[in-house]
């Protein structure tokens, strides 16, 4: 029996309900339990063990209604979470008039709502013959229809713990494990501490409300965080100095010394006199100095060189800096720089408040440094004895791609590295608070573990300070560390007083839900070795996403791997590299192959499995396709839902990224296949599943991009090939593991390259239908990728996609720009840039001229296209100012005789043109559009 989500899924609106959970920050539910990369929305779960129980019935239209019930995301749920402000001032028609993503902005998110009401309860028992009042139950009863039991859901790869704590959450029986111990510690406590009773959560936030109050007494008492006048520390910078060959002083480092972009403050340096350090002066400047402190001035890193501040013109490189012999390596004692290292660190500013919330930048005195001195001094008494007790990090960084960032450009070897000696402190009293609680010793442990993973994830040496009005009001406000995936060293960071630690590692309630958590347990083990019998897996794996788990993972271990060790004995505290899936290299393939054959095995035969996978690129998830066949498991939907922001940092402007979410079950029987019967039930496929979705299309609020149509258009050939175990008497397994030469693609994938150029043969731009079919391949892809360009796909790796399922090898000369986020295509007088001149034909091209002519040096077959030639025509147009006869005359002379049969489809052409031009971010295309529509005009009266 099919279940609901491989016959339909209600992706727009998961889409746009996963989207404002993921962009809700630090409001996301499991985020204060502590950092994990790539967590997946809570939504997104929830409606994926959902769909994977309810059966498909006869009425797809009612199943939907259901569905979308259950979640509370019909308009009647969308309602009911409408909160109350916003329900007075709209009344529900106006609400009703909004799009799904505008109604939501005004509702507490799904999963805070206490579900469905006893009249969607009503509806939705009618609709499946069950007798449920809450989530829990209607769960308990659709597991033990389908399978006999409450539903047992597992996920190998439970990550910061979304899969797991979902399903118990919704009161199925969750199963959560992971390779690296600090994933499980997350999962464990999302679970077992925020899925815990009231009482419990209550009892957790005393507990660690309790070591604040004890720590913050500590800290009073040693007077480290007040200046003279009593005012308390609510910030402090510190930054980098260097004194570079042939500088006789040493040289503050900062990108940027804008410190409150809302007070103006800045910071400026001056030359102190008998001394090679500089003085700061923290200064608040005009409007008009801070715009230019914003663009840099007296920046001393520009372009990655240190710049002399007195004398710009001089500059050092990083490498010059840092000296033929390298950083001296720090040793496991240090916790600062010593006096001959290269890179030095001061506190340059202190943001105090008065008892009245008022605030000061200033520059620290001498008090400020006799109170640095205590510090270090008070870390000192303290350092063995916590590093013996795992209070604070004593390990060694292993080195790997990213750890090995810190080490090369500090020479920091050891975790404790990566602090400064105030951040040493405040954990370290943090930690070593012993409040009583009736909290069992394991709950203590990992409440207090995951607490100081939060205090370090916002409190490193690798967290940024943010002038910025936009992301800190101006203020001021310090980043995490984890900003990216990456551990970055920084030439000024802010460091955290204790009270700045209190509100964000404190744990928060679990918003009261209807119904029980269902039973959980969670393990740390290599996937591959899990004998754990599920009838679902929901796994998200790590192949191809570039995060290093196992090495960032360290940095919080790294503060906790004793009491880890002591709350859970059977797990071993250690993220064990060389086990971890990572990458999409060979090598990782077998152990993909391997742990998907496992999982398979271990479910029962109507089992279902869901592969969620964040696609940046579509052979990348070919390939994971290709894994999941040989693993003995067959396709039965795929569905891309909008999950990701791009990480902050790596690109701006209001990018989504796709998640794919592919249905899967255990393919019982291995059927030969053969390639020539395969491909019309790819192509039938293919078209079936673009249809469904260009049909979900329609209405107001836009489902789908182009990646994700190139996608469903991958699935859909998956589809087809995974139901046979062998394809023309080939193993598929042997198959995906045969050694190729580059560029050299199996046949397989090559009917997964043929599913995506029948998809780019059904995607019509809208409005050329007509004209179509007369296209050659060329022309189709130049509207094609404008087609996407106008509306708004930038990402050259589309237009190379594009170029694929079009078989056009060569673009370079349609491209105007093909930067990796900037891709346009030449417009009509643009092209007169590009080596393409419109040349009658192929011959000629190779004849005469080196006119036409790709990349390559070959005749490009754009340059001889009937579309090169209006596009000429086009421009000859705009060129005399909008007269459209020296066009006209143009494509008469090119055409001869066949004018006449070009012209309607020139016609059609020219109309379609002249719309581009009023596509947002088409501003380009204005002048051309307006010619385009004239030179119609005057085609369309044209006379023999
Ligand atoms: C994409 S993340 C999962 C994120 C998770 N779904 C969530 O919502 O937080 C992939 C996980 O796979 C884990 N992993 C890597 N290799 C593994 C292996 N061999 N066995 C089990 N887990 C592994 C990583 O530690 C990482 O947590």
């Amino acid at each position: 029996m099919q279940s609901l989500i491989e016959t339909q899924f209600p992706i727009a609106r998961l889409s746009a309900e996963s989207y404002k959970e993921r962009k809700g920050a630090s409001s996301q539910t499991l985020q204060k339990v502590g950092k994990w990369w790539g967590r997946k929305p809570l939504i997104l779960v929830r409606a994926a063990i959902l769909g994977m129980l309810i059966p498909a019935g006869v009425d797809p239209k009612r199943d939907r209604e259901i569905f979308l019930k259950i979640l509370t995301i019909d308009d009647d749920g969308v309602w009911m979470r409408c909160k109350p402000s916003s329900k007075r001032k709209l009344g529900r028609e106006a609400f009703n008039s909004l799009s799904y993503s505008e109604r939501i902005t005004h509702c507490e998110r799904p999963e805070n709502s206490l579900g469905p009401d006893s009249k969607a309860w009503t509806e939705i028992n009618t609709h499946l013959g069950t007798s449920a009042s809450n989530l829990s139950e209607l769960v308990f009863q659709l597991g033990e229809r389908a399978f006999g039991h409450r539903p047992r859901i597992g996920d190998s790869f439970c990550g910061g713990g979304s899969i797991p704590f979902e399903a118990a959450r919704i009161g199925g029986e969750a199963f959560g494990a992971d390779l690296n111990p600090v994933a499980g510690l997350l999962t464990w406590a999302s679970l077992n501490l925020l899925g815990g009773p009231e009482s419990l959560q209550e009892e957790v936030r005393r507990f660690q409300a309790e070591k604040f109050a004890a720590a913050r007494k500590q800290f009073s008492d040693w007077k480290i965080e007040v200046s003279e006048n009593g005012d308390h520390a609510e910030a402090y910078l510190y930054c980098v100095e260097v004194k570079p060959e042939g500088c006789d002083y040493y040289i503050p480092l900062a990108p940027s010394w804008v410190i409150a972009e809302k007070f103006r403050v800045v910071a400026k340096w001056q030359r102190a006199p008998g001394s090679d350090r500089l003085q700061v002066e923290i200064a608040e400047v005009s409007q008009e100095e801070l715009q230019l402190y914003k663009r840099k001035k007296g920046a001393t890193i520009v372009d990655g060189r240190v710049v002399d501040p007195f004398d710009t013109d001089r500059s050092w490189s990083i490498e010059a800096v840092r000296g033929t012999r390298g950083l001296r390596n720090w040793t496991s004692e240090d916790v600062c720089p010593r006096q001959d290292d290269v890179f030095q660190e001061r506190l340059y500013c202190i943001r105090w408040a008065d008892s009245n919330g008022n605030r000061r930048y200033a520059a620290p005195d001498a008090s400020d440094i006799q109170r640095e001195e205590k510090v270090l001094q008070l870390l000192k008494d303290n350092f063995s004895k916590w590093q013996s007790e795992g209070i604070i990090p004593s390990k060694r960084i292993s080195r790997g791609f990213n750890t090995d960032q810190p080490i090369r450009e500090r020479g920091w070897t050891y975790w404790h590295h990566l602090f400064s000696p105030r951040q040493l402190l405040a954990h370290g009293v943090l930690r070593s608070q012993n409040v009583p609680s009736q909290l069992p010793e394991m709950y203590k442990l990992v409440a207090s573990a995951t607490s100081v993973g939060v205090c370090a994830n916002y409190n490193s040496k690798l967290s940024i300070w943010i002038p910025h009005l936009a992301a800190s009001g101006g203020i001021g406000a310090f980043a995490q560390t984890f900003y990216n995936q990456a551990l970055n060293t920084l030439y000024n960071w802010g460091v955290r007083p204790l009270s700045a630690l209190e509100d964000i590692s404190s744990f928060d309630y679990l918003k009261p839900s209807a119904s029980a958590f269902g039973p959980h347990s969670v393990k740390v083990a290599d996937a591959r070795e899990l004998d754990e019998v599920c009838d679902i897996w929901i796994t998200d794996p790590p192949y191809a996403d570039a995060v290093n788990y196992h090495e960032l993972g360290d940095f919080f271990l790294a503060w906790y791997e004793k009491s880890l060790a002591r709350a859970f004995p059977d797990w071993i505290p250690d993220s064990r590299a060389e086990l971890a899936v990572r990458g999409n290299a060979d090598e990782f393939r077998p152990a993909m192959v391997e742990i998907y054959r496992n999982l398979a095995r271990h479910m029962p035969d109507n089992g279902l499995q869901m592969v969620m996978f964040t696609h940046q690129n579509p052979a990348v998830w070919a390939d994971l396709g290709m894994i999941l066949w040989a693993a003995g498991l067959k396709a039965t939907a795929a569905w891309t839902i909008n999950t990701e922001t791009e990480a902050a940092g790596l690109k701006t402007g209001n990018y989504v990224q796709g998640t794919v979410c592919l249905v899967l079950r255990r393919r019982t029987r291995s059927e030969p296949g053969f390639l020539d019967e395969v491909y019309p039930l790819v192509e039938d496929e293919v078209k079936r599943q673009i249809a469904s979705m260009q049909a979900l299309d329609e209405g107001s609020e836009p489902n789908f991009n182009d990646a994700d149509y190139q996608l469903a258009a991958y699935a859909a050939a998956l589809k087809v090939l995974t139901q046979y175990g062998s394809i023309d008497g080939r193993d598929v397994e042997h198959e995906v593991f045969a050694k190729r030469e580059r560029g050299q693609v199996s046949d397989f994938q090559t009917v997964i390259e043929r599913a995506l150029g029948i998809a780019c043969n059904v995607l019509i731009p809208k409005g050329l239908d007509a004209v179509w079919r007369d296209l050659t391949l060329v022309e189709r892809y130049y509207l094609r990728a404008l087609d996407i360009e106008s509306r708004g796909e930038r990402r050259n790796g589309m237009y190379e996609e594009l170029a694929r399922g079009f078989g056009v090898t060569d673009i370079k000369p349609l491209l105007k720009s093909d930067k990796a986020n900037g891709a346009r295509m030449y417009t009509p007088s643009g092209l007169a840039a590009s080596n393409l001149a419109p040349v009658g034909s192929a011959d000629q091209i190779t004849a005469l001229t080196k006119r036409g002519r790709g990349s390559s040096g070959a005749p490009h077959p754009f340059a001889s296209s009937s579309l090169r030639h209006l596009l000429f025509a086009i421009r000859e147009t705009a060129a005399a100012d909008d007269s459209p006869e020296l066009g006209r005359q143009y494509l008469r002379d090119t055409f001869g005789q066949t004018y006449w049969s070009f012209r309607e489809r020139f016609v059609g052409l020219l109309e379609w043109f002249t719309e581009l031009g009023n596509a947002a971010d088409m501003q380009e295309w204005a002048e051309d559009a307006q010619a385009a529509r004239i030179l119609a005009g005057r085609l369309r009266n044209d006379h023999a």
